[in-house]
């Protein structure tokens, strides 16, 4: 006997109450982020290799070990999005969107791809929900999306947040710092883990990022890039920190975050639950000034972050909304009246009211049990001589014709 199919690991298919709460945070997403002038963008599924290889750098976990790269057919290599930062930035440059206001404030939510070892909250497929405000240096930037991200992890009650802020200064003030911390863990590197110790020249500051407990040991002792800010870098983040503190919202700061993407500069945040397990991020993001350039376009700053959904709803105790409501079921009481029974459902889709059709062969007996089962306001029994209406709650029930049943259910209540 074969083995029955299954979705790949790490893979998930959503089902009924799953996607009804699914459905809520994109919802709330929209509401939260439409408000504050944020545009829905859709980028493709997938991106020439080279987007994310440059993009998300070399030396990233994601780059090196995570990506689902192929070759179209045609000797060209693609890889489904790791992510949505990097296809944002390709995206501003190829539809010139610098001659639109500035920032260009845009938010989407979609699948994503990474290939990790698949445990609680961490898959191969899973969705994210994120948002981008492109153009601008401005430190109020940087804290209106981080105030935003709790606002919509505060809608879908996603329960014990935390966010944790740092900044990694601009590309020149790490230039000195990246020599003082190679020198540091060139000094340390029998103690640091194999794996950190091939990378450090790649990106030293990775090694802050690693779960290895002697790597975690010489790290504590490393220099730390918050020290080597710039005045620039350090006037921009005490001003983020000052809108946060104006809005309310409580932060750590911990200046030995570093997130696993290359093209961080400045301000760096990540919101974790201490409801999840070991993959406790909820969501993360920060600035990428360098990163537009760096896929080929003229400098420019941005911002932006994005959150797990499967994360947000494992953290969160929201109930499933309720299914959407049925006004009216359609029973069949004589099989013959079939037809009739398919026109009064087309007809009351049409008027819009949500309706349902009798369709397995139930006993009338059995329809009325399912359809009270559905929470209908009213069953409509197709019989020999018309309709008989029956007002769920009340009981009541009548006889009229067919084409006078939509009427009586839209008519309003006395
Ligand atoms: P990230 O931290 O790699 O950042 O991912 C953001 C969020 O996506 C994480 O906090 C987590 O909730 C979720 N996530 C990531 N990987 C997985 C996985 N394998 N399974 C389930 N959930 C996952 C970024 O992707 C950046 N593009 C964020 C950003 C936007 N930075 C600036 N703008």
């Amino acid at each position: 006997m074969s083995r029955r199919p299954q979705a790949p690991r790490g893979t998930f298919d959503v089902l009924g109450d799953d996607a009804e709460r699914r459905a809520r945070v994109e919802g709330e997403a929209r509401r939260i982020l439409g408000a504050a002038g944020y545009r829905r963008i859709e980028t493709p599924a997938f991106e020439a290799t080279e987007l994310f290889a440059r993009g998300v750098g070399e030396s990233t976990d994601i780059v090196q070990k995570e990506m689902y790269t192929f070759d179209d057919g045609g000797g060209r290599s693609l890889t489904l999005r790791p992510e949505g930062t990097a296809p944002i930035a390709r995206a501003y440059l190829e539809h010139g969107m610098h001659k639109l206001p500035q920032p260009v404030r845009l938010w989407y939510l979609g699948p994503f791809f990474r290939r990790e070892r698949a445990q609680a909250g961490r898959y191969r497929q899973f969705c994210q929900v994120g948002a981008e405000a492109v153009g601008a240096e401005e430190p109020g930037v940087d804290a209106e999306l981080i105030v935003l991200l709790a606002d919509l992890l505060r809608a879908v009650e996603v329960r014990e947040v935390r966010l944790r802020l740092n900044s990694l200064g601009s590309t020149e003030s790490r230039a000195a710092y990246r020599e003082e911390l190679l020198d540091y863990e060139r000094a340390h590197a029998p103690e640091l883990h194999p794996d950190v110790r091939a990378r450090i020249e790649l990106n030293p500051l990775r090694a802050f990022d690693s779960s290895d407990p002697g790597t975690q040991r010489v790290m504590a002792g490393a220099p730390k890039l918050y020290d080597a800010l710039s005045e620039e870098d350090r006037a921009h983040f005490e001003e983020v920190t000052a809108h946060l503190e104006d809005a309310g919202q409580p932060y750590e700061l911990d200046t030995s975050l570093v997130r696993g993407l290359d093209y961080y500069r400045r301000t760096l945040f990540e919101f974790t639950s201490d409801r999840l397990g070991a993959q406790s991020g909820v969501a993360g993001g920060g600035r990428y000034d360098g990163l537009i350039e760096l896929i080929g376009g003229a400098p420019t700053p941005g911002c932006g972050w994005a959150a797990g959904v499967e994360r947000m709803l494992l953290a969160s105790e929201s109930p499933a909304p309720a299914p959407p409501p049925v006004d009216l079921y359609v029973a069949i009481a004589r099989p013959e009246r079939r037809r009739v029974a398919w026109a009064l459902a087309q007809e009351a889709r049409r008027a819009g009211v949500a309706a349902q059709l009798e369709s397995a062969g139930r006993s009338l007996k059995g329809q009325l049990k399912h359809a009270d089962r559905l929470g209908a306001r009213y069953v409509a029994i197709v019989e020999e001589e018309g309709v008989s209406l029956r007002d769920m709650q009340s009981g009541e029930q009548e006889l009229m014709a067919a084409d006078l049943v939509i009427r009586a259910i839209l008519r309003p209540a006395a």
